[in-house]
């Protein structure tokens, strides 16, 4: 889940404190996999529910805002999903998104008022929030961050707005005080009745919270940033090393499956407890220039956990799949890759992919043709299972299935590519927010 407050950031970014590391190379560099050592914190992801409409138009959105030429749209498929972990702020406990391609960490305040898209308030079950929300009264450690605001804005038309506040956080075991975190208080949301908001793991600088009481006021020139949840764990020496895994499981989801016990790990300080292959990488994130909002290594502001990476899949020479634009973001399902790049894969489906309305469809029995990802001179396989997903079932009862791989949009410098859950089923992905690297180990066959 990649949120519109980037858009802001796209056109001037500010630099937080914690982002000043450069990379001058130009090329991916490959460097010697760090040895990652077993986590210190590590909680399970316990279940997951169908993704949020909002998730593809957000990203649609910032690309649309990059480049007013390009309406590429983001597709999905109805049993999308999330990762959701357990958080607790002030000690009420909540269900969270779990999104390395968004930096607040927020849930809706007790007695929110809901609002339609257009505006006009709602009931609060209109939402769908999972719990009542948070009680910033009952929590003996709450300190509201006076005369800011919180704003978040959806393309289409979900937002959030309301007040800061401080509190203890916890996820996984892993605790940080004072921490910042949005607690709105007017919500339009089309939520599903399982998760209270999310958990931000992305970078300071896409922060959205701003220097004014009035929430229609929010700019880049008022925009405050601060230290997301795990910044600030590594900071308040909470966590000795200063990364975090994932580890997503393909999960048994079918048509009914709204509950999953065993979809992987969120890991801090470490690796979770999964099997592993010796095929590890250690490659720096991409950053940003804070201008231009292109891929840089000039003077690099850090967004997302951005890759540089290739493709090989059976005619794969015949098009450019190189990209320093594709990040790692455990919100989405799909993998949203260059259109020349999803067009080749497609057609080696037997029989090949059609593509229909924006999306590939395949066969469900369809064969699977090889694919993997190029990260730092080291090739990580995707899985055949991860390449055809279900996504409804036409007038006969038949099931009706979508390639893994979707089509991105045209390959310009603007255009924000996606590895989903798709990629990240079949390796471990470790972020390490101090120097800016990220560690891929591929997964053993699960
Ligand atoms: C959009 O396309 C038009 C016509 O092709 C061109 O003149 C314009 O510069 C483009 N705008 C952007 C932002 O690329
Ligand atoms: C998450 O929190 C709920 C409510 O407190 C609890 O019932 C559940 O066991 C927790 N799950 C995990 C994985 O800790
Ligand atoms: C919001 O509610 C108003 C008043 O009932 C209605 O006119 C409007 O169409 C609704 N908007 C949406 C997006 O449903
Ligand atoms: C959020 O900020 C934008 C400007 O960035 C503004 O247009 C919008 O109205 C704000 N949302 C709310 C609910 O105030
Ligand atoms: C899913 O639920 C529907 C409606 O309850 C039911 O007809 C169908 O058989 C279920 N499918 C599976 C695979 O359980
Ligand atoms: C990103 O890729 C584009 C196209 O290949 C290239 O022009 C640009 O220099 C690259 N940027 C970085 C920072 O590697
Ligand atoms: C694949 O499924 C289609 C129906 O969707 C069927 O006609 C075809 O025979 C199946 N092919 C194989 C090899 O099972």
């Amino acid at each position: 889940m990649a949120l519109i407050a980037v858009v802001l950031s796209l056109v001037c970014a500010v630099t937080a404190e914690f982002n000043v590391v450069r990379h001058a190379s130009q090329a991916p560099r490959s460097v010697e996999p760090v040895v990652i050592p077993a986590a210190q914190f590590v909680v399970p992801i316990t279940s997951r529910e169908p993704r949020r409409q909002s998730k593809k138009s957000n990203l649609a959105s910032l690309r649309a805002a990059a480049s007013s030429n390009d309406t590429a749209v983001l597709e999905g498929s109805d049993f999308d999903s999330q990762y959701l972990t357990n958080i607790t702020i002030g000690g009420q406990t909540f269900k969270v998104i779990i999104d390395t391609g968004s930096s607040d960490t927020w849930v809706t305040q007790k007695g929110f008022n809901c609002f339609n898209l257009t505006g006009f308030p709602e009931s609060t079950e209109i939402c769908g929030f999972g719990s009542d929300g948070f009680d910033t009264t009952a929590s003996p450690t709450f300190k509201a961050f006076p005369d800011v605001s919180f704003n978040i804005s959806y393309d289409d038309g979900e937002f959030l707005t309301g007040p800061v506040g401080f509190d203890t956080v916890t996820v996984g075991g892993l605790s940080v005080t004072q921490q910042e975190i949005g607690v709105p208080n007017l919500a339009a949301w089309q939520g599903d009745g399982v998760n209270s908001g999310l958990l931000g793991l992305a970078f300071p600088d896409i922060t959205a919270v701003y220097n004014t009481m009035d929430p229609s006021k929010a700019s880049d020139a008022n925009q405050i940033p601060y230290d997301p949840f795990f910044f600030s764990a590594v900071k308040q020496g909470a966590v000795t090393n200063p990364f975090f895994s994932l580890v997503l499981n393909r999960g048994a989801l079918t048509a009914n499956t709204t509950e999953d016990p065993n979809l992987g790990f969120l890991a801090f300080g470490g690796m979770p407890p999964v099997a592993v292959e010796e095929t590890a990488v250690t490659a720096p994130i991409q950053g940003y220039s804070a201008t231009t909002g292109d891929p840089s290594n000039q003077d690099a502001v850090f967004w997302y956990y951005t890759a540089n990476v290739g493709y090989t899949f059976p005619g794969s020479t015949t098009v450019v799949t190189q990209n320093n634009n594709t990040i790692l973001d455990s919100g989405t399902t799909l993998n949203y890759l260059p259109t020349k790049v999803a067009k080749a894969y497609n057609e080696q489906f037997v029989p090949k992919a059609r593509f229909h309305k924006g999306t590939y469809y395949v066969e469900c029995n369809a064969t699977v043709p090889a694919f993997s990802v190029n990260i730092g001179g080291q090739s990580f396989s995707i899985d055949a299972r991860d390449q055809i997903l279900e996504d409804s079932t036409d007038a006969n009862g038949n099931a009706v299935c979508i390639s893994g791989t979707q089509d991105g949009g045209e390959d310009t410098p603007d255009t924000v590519f996606i590895l989903g859950d798709v990629f990240m089923h079949n390796v471990v992905s470790t972020f390490n927010i101090k120097t800016n690297e990220m560690t891929i180990t591929q997964r053993k066959i699960y």
